[in-house]
C-alpha cells in the first residue's frame, strides 16, 4: 500500500494537512533534540517513509539520524529529499518489529505516523524501548482524539472528504479509506500512554497538537534497565 502512494505521499500529507503536519513534526524534532546530550547522539527514526521527520530533526541540530522504513519507494524518495537538501541521512530497509539493531544502540528514537501502521503497537514499543541506551528518549507522533469541540467537523473532514481526495489524487482509494479506518481504531491519548507504561517506558507524557487531532507521546527508558 505505502509503495502504491510514495510517488504523491508528501504532496498529499501537506495538501490533506493543510501544512499543519510540517509544524507536528518540527515539534518533535525540537522535543527530542532538546533531550539529546550532544549533537552527535544517535537518533533512529523508524518508519521514516519520505523521511520528513529524519530531515527535520538533522535541521534542527541532530547530526546522526537514522532512518528505516521497510518499503522501497518511500526511502528512495528519502534519499533523493536528504540528497537535496546536503544532509547525511543513512537509510535502512527494515521491519519495525525486527529492528536490524543491537541492543541500546540508540540515545533517541522517533515514530511519526508509523506505530498505527504496525501489526502490533505492543511489540513496536518492546521493540524502540531494547534499542534505545538506559535514559533514551522515544516520541511517537500521532492521531489522536480530538478535544469535543473538533470532533464532529473532523470526523466529517476525514471519513468523508479525505479518502475522496486522496483517493483522487494517490490513485489508490483503499489508502485512503484506510486512513480514517485505523487512525479511528487506534488507542487515544490515555491509552496510548497506558500501553507505552506497560512496555515499560518511564516519565510518559503526552501533549495533545491542534486539539488533539495529533498528539505527541514521550517516553524514557529506564536508566537501570
Ligand atoms: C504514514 S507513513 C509515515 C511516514 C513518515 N514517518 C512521516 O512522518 O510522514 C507510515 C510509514 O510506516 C512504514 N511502515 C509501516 N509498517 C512498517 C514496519 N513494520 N516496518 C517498517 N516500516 C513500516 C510505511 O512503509 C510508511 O512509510
Amino acid at each position: 500500500m505505502f509503495a502504491t502512494i510514495a510517488a504523491r505521499y508528501d504532496l498529499l500529507n501537506h495538501l490533506l494537512s493543510g501544512n499543519i503536519d510540517k509544524r507536528w513534526r518540527r515539534i518533535v524534532a525540537k522535543t527530542i533534540v532538546a533531550t539529546l546530550s550532544q549533537s552527535e547522539a544517535p537518533v533512529l527514526d523508524v518508519a521514516c517513509g519520505t523521511g520528513d521527520l529524519s530531515i527535520t530533526l538533522l535541521e534542527e541540530g541532530a547530526s546522526r539520524v537514522l532512518g528505516l522504513d521497510f518499503c522501497r519507494p518511500m526511502l528512495d524518495i528519502a534519499a533523493s529529499k536528504a540528497l537535496k537538501t546536503g544532509f547525511s541521512l543513512p537509510l535502512v530497509e527494515g521491519d519495525a518489529l525486527d529492528l536490524p539493531f543491537a541492543d541500546r544502540s540508540f540515545e533517541a528514537a522517533t515514530i511519526a505516523f508509523g506505530l498505527r501502521n504496525l501489526t502490533s503497537v505492543e511489540a513496536g514499543f518492546s521493540e524502540l524501548l531494547r534499542v534505545l541506551k538506559p535514559g533514551g528518549r522515544v516520541a511517537v507522533l500521532e492521531f489522536s482524539k480530538p478535544r469535543a469541540s473538533l470532533r464532529l467537523i473532523f470526523r466529517i473532514y476525514f471519513t468523508k472528504l479525505l479518502p475522496l481526495f486522496g483517493g483522487l489524487i494517490s490513485g489508490s482509494k483503499s489508502a485512503y479509506q484506510y486512513l480514517p479506518d485505523s487512525v479511528l481504531r487506534f488507542p487515544d491519548q490515555n491509552e496510548l500512554s497506558i500501553l507505552m507504561t506497560q512496555a515499560g517506558f518511564v516519565r510518559v507524557t503526552f501533549r495533545n497538537l491542534t486539539g488533539g487531532i495529533a498528539a505527541l507521546h514521550c517516553g524514557t527508558r529506564p536508566i537501570d534497565s
